[in-house]
């Protein structure tokens, strides 16, 4: 029988691409939907990954992951960073988020345009708290390209890649990704774990 797991998250699209990662390997659990949402109020990607793992876990009482990405972009001094999700304002939906980037990189040249996606998964189960990175190198183009995945994927292109993260199929982008490689590494403990 596979152990339980809840993905401690409220967006649909990480918890999708999570859980076509983990696959049958674990018996997946999804948040309650009169959970309330967690506030983002740490300063780094382990504080609110680790603030939401928390949550999860307190609730269910089940072992929990939780992840927080951000987008570094050097030519904004690592900005959005930690803000990501809030970076045109409190509601910004993608779109406002990627024309914003845009806006702020509007005459900057592609090789000033290099970026990182950042995401660190937290998992916590009673006895334990662990962390997991994951990071993905590219640079930001200056027009969204692809219809596929979400947040400021249209605008990113991996390093050695000739295809946006929104070109790439989700299996396809799973396996260079940042979330890919973090959760690979989460899965690899947690196998280690099971082994015991
Ligand atoms: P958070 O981890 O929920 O704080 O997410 C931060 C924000 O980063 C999200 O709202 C998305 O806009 C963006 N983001 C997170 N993961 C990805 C990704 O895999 N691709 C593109 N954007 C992402």
């Amino acid at each position: 029988m596979p152990a339980p797991l809840l993905i401690s998250t409220r967006n649909r699209d990480k918890y999708r691409e999570l859980s076509l990662m983990l696959g049958s390997k674990v018996d997946l659990r999804q948040p309650h939907v009169d959970d309330p949402d967690v506030e983002e109020t740490g300063e780094t990607l382990w504080d609110n990954a680790l603030l939401k793992a928390k949550d999860g876990f307190e609730r269910h009482g089940i072992p929990t992951i939780a992840d927080d990405t951000g987008l570094e972009v050097d030519a904004l001094n690592g900005r959005p960073g930690v803000y990501s999700s809030r970076y045109a304002g409190e509601d910004a939906s993608y779109e406002d988020n990627v024309n914003l980037l845009l806006e702020e990189l509007d005459g900057v040249p592609l090789e000033r345009r290099t970026a990182r996606f950042r995401s660190v998964i937290a998992y916590i189960d009673g006895e334990r708290t662990e962390r997991f990175d994951g990071v993905l190198e590219g640079v930001i183009i200056a027009e969204k390209k692809g219809e596929n995945g979400f947040g400021y994927d249209p605008v990113f292109l991996p390093e050695k890649g000739s295809l946006t993260l929104a070109e790439m199929g989700a299996e396809e982008k799973n396996e260079i990704s940042h979330r890919g490689r973090a959760l690979r590494s989460f899965v690899d403990w947690w196998n280690s774990l099971s082994a015991e």
